[in-house]
């Protein structure tokens, strides 16, 4: 039989069951993040104006990579004791981040839009770091940060009015 400190040790190694305070955050940021996802096939979809291919190509492949972090957020909410939201239900009560409607549009509100959902996830992201201090997830949110930030940055850039 091991030791009550071996087992200790092993958890805190590997982080261990999170508090339920922090994978409702996490939650929360996986809805989010899957928000935006949905958010930047709607530009991907049906942008128009001059700037069309520019942009099309671009939130290709942001999707691609929020898409990516969608399964990293839930793999890593599984790992640590939590369900990951798996449903559309889920996403929209969990999500705090507000869509546009979808139809055509002219580029520069559009990915203004994009770029406000951004900044509201960011938000969230910043939040979490009150709740989760363990090195692994400390790791994904500045990824995710990261992430974000240079995503941020090329929508911006791609604003006709600077
Ligand atoms: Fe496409």
């Amino acid at each position: 039989m091991r030791s009550m400190r071996y087992k200790e040790q092993r958890k805190k190694k590997f982080g261990g069951i999170m508090q339920p305070q922090a994978l409702k955050k996490l939650s929360g940021l996986l809805a989010n993040t899957y928000t935006v996802a949905v958010m930047t096939q709607n530009v991907h979809w049906h942008i128009q104006g001059s700037c069309f291919y520019a942009i099309h190509t671009m939130t290709d492949k942001q999707y691609r990579e929020l898409l990516e972090a969608v399964d990293m957020i839930a793999e890593h909410i599984r790992s640590h004791g939590g369900m990951a939201p798996a449903c559309m239900e889920e996403f929209i009560a969990q999500r705090t981040v507000s869509e546009p409607a979808t139809g055509l549009q002219n580029s520069d509100d559009f990915v203004q839009h994009l770029i406000d959902g951004h900044l509201e996830l960011r938000e969230h992201l910043l939040g979490i770091y009150a709740v989760c201090s363990d090195p692994a997830t400390t790791d994904m949110l500045d990824e995710r940060l990261r992430a974000h930030d240079v995503m941020i940055w090329m929508l911006r850039s791609s604003l006709s009015h600077l």
